[in-house]
């Protein structure tokens, strides 16, 4: 039996020395030294031997096996540092390498032309107001009464207004002409501003029209201001953005807080003013409204009518976008169609 365990000795060290991987190292520990190992086996053959045999041959066993577990666990340490040092050499990540290729996003068409009107105004000395003039959430009465809009007068109803329920009167502004009040409530003139921003209708949606969309509020107020400054201002703003010259007129019109008001129409640019189905065959697109500010809104600002005098305008972002651009439905500025967004 002695000799059984010195072979079993020997032929397992030798095992455990070639073996070269973790996996093979396991198979070897199974068999020699699991419950039914080879050593096991001998071990329940103790019983058929004499005390004096039992004892030597019990405790020979039990080196063999301490030893066993010896040479195991020592070739453990070096063949588990072996495959880490391999897996972590497999697995080395350059990090100099280039990226993944990620789409860039573009700046949306609206802030590209608001980007660019607020440029031409600039270049024509006017600055922007600070945004804590031109809420969205607007009162009634800095959207419609401050601007003379008489209580109850049909006029209300030009623009379609949401209401809410935050309190009684208050709306989604229909307009950014509210802005022009609070920056003359703050501030006397010489007033030369301008205040781009989001409004709001109640309107049914089609290629033409959406419950939001954009406006550029305009605003100069000083002594001897007159209408020729404001054609003035509006021409040079007509020829900057378009660049060459693309007809426009205008015309006679009404505004509460005006007086008096035009509108501006640019020539249509899907039909070249023969009338197709974005000017609704008329040929003009209306791009903004405009007129000379109201004596009683400079008096509802504090602001003296019989010293003081200014004009106001209000242009349509998305009717001067998709005239620059030929774009056929308003719709597709609200849609982030990528396709269409990639053009810009
Ligand atoms: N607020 C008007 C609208 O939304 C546009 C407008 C007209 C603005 C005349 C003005 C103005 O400042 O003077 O239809």
């Amino acid at each position: 039996m002695k000799e059984k365990l010195e072979l079993i000795l020997k032929n397992a060290t030798d095992e455990i020395n070639n073996a070269d991987n973790l996996q093979t190292l396991e198979d070897v520990k199974v068999k020699y030294l699991s419950r039914k190992g080879e050593l096991n086996s001998i071990k329940k053959n103790l019983k058929d031997l004499s005390d004096e045999d039992k004892r030597i041959v019990g405790s020979f066993a039990n080196t063999v096996s301490d030893k066993l577990f010896e040479l195991i666990s020592q070739k453990n340490d070096i063949l588990y540092k072996k495959e880490l040092d391999k897996k972590l050499n497999e697995e080395k990540i350059d990090i100099t390498l280039p990226s993944d290729f990620r789409p860039h996003g573009k700046i949306h068409p609206l802030t590209k032309t608001i980007n660019e009107i607020t440029e031409i105004f600039q270049g024509l000395g006017f600055s922007v107001m600070p945004k804590e003039y031109s809420p969205e959430v607007e009162t009634e009465y800095i959207n419609f009464d401050m601007l003379n809009f008489p209580p109850n007068h049909p006029a209300k109803d030009m623009q379609d207004t949401f209401y809410t329920k935050v309190a009684p009167n208050v709306i989604l502004r229909s307009q950014t002409s509210g802005a022009q009040i609070r920056q003359m409530l703050n501030q006397k003139p010489h007033v030369r501003v301008i205040s781009p921003g989001r409004v709001y209708r109640c309107e049914s949606v089609s290629a033409r029209k959406n419950n939001l969309f954009h406006q550029i509020e305009g605003l100069m107020v000083d002594k001897d201001i007159t209408f020729a400054d404001l054609k003035g201002i509006l021409n040079e703003f007509v020829r900057i953005y378009f660049g060459s010259s693309r007809p426009t007129r205008f015309r006679a019109s009404y505004f509460p807080f005006t007086e008096p008001s035009a509108e501006v129409d640019v020539q249509c640019i899907m039909c070249g003013g023969k009338g197709c189905r974005t000017c609704s065959g008329t040929g003009w697109l209306e791009v903004l409204g405009a007129g000379m500010v109201h004596y009683n809104v400079l008096k509802n600002v504090g602001i003296d009518p019989e010293v003081y005098s200014g004009f106001a305008f209000g242009m349509g972002v998305e009717r001067l976008t998709m005239l620059k651009y030929a774009i056929n439905d308003i719709r597709l500025f609200f849609n982030n169609d990528t396709r269409f967004l990639n053009q810009f």
